[in-house]
């Protein structure tokens, strides 16, 4: 499945989308946001923990080729209830660390499924008075059309079923992958 033959080909039925496709989107989204930004001293992105963290590495460096200045911090959230089924009430597991007020927050995302965590995301950012915020997601989901999300910057509308890889986790396996796919029912049997 993968190019190089990682311990979890074996486990992958499909990939979705190849690191090289995740490789150019970055770059693609990067040289979009750059310029959209071009006028401000610097972006304060914003990751959300943890399922971004490839997301955010890769995407740091692709706008600081892009001559982008950044700052980083990084969120920690979760939402309460059911694991499958995104509630929408969410727990702050670890706040920014610096004042966003004034700010140019860009939030990166891996993914943005029901929309539920982010939208609730938004308005807490929102409430703490930063200059604007946008959102930059690597993958889509089409339920994300239930809660009206504005994400400015979307990397892959992908179909609704479980993606692992590039930072996603299935019970915080697989994150380690330089690609993204779908499970083999197997693995989900053997959980
Ligand atoms: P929602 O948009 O509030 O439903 O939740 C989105 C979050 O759920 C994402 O940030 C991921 O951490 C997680 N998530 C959603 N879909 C998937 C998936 O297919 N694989 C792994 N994690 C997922
Ligand atoms: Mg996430």
């Amino acid at each position: 499945m993968g190019e190089a033959g990682g311990w979890y080909d074996a486990d992958i039925q499909r990939v979705i989308v190849s690191e090289e496709q995740i490789r150019e989107k970055v770059d693609e989204l990067a040289r979009k946001v750059a310029a959209d930004y071009s006028h401000v001293d610097s972006v304060m992105l914003v990751c959300v923990l943890k399922g971004a963290i490839m997301f955010m590495a890769d995407f740091a460096r692709a706008l600081g080729r892009e001559g982008c200045r950044i700052e980083m911090d990084f969120m920690a959230v979760s939402s309460y209830g059911q694991r499958a089924t995104s509630s929408g009430v969410v727990r702050i597991l670890k706040d920014l660390d610096r004042d966003i007020a004034g700010r140019h927050v860009v939030v990166v995302e891996d993914i943005i499924d029901s929309g539920l965590t982010l939208s609730w995301l938004l308005k807490y950012l929102e409430s703490r008075t930063a200059a604007s915020v946008e959102v930059v997601a690597l993958l889509r989901k089409p339920d994300a059309i239930k809660v009206q999300v504005p994400v400015k910057y979307v990397g892959f509308d992908i179909p609704t079923e479980f993606v692992v890889g590039y930072g996603l986790d299935f019970a915080e396996r697989y994150r380690e992958l330089p690609y993204i796919g779908i499970l083999n029912p197997g693995v989900y049997a053997r959980a």
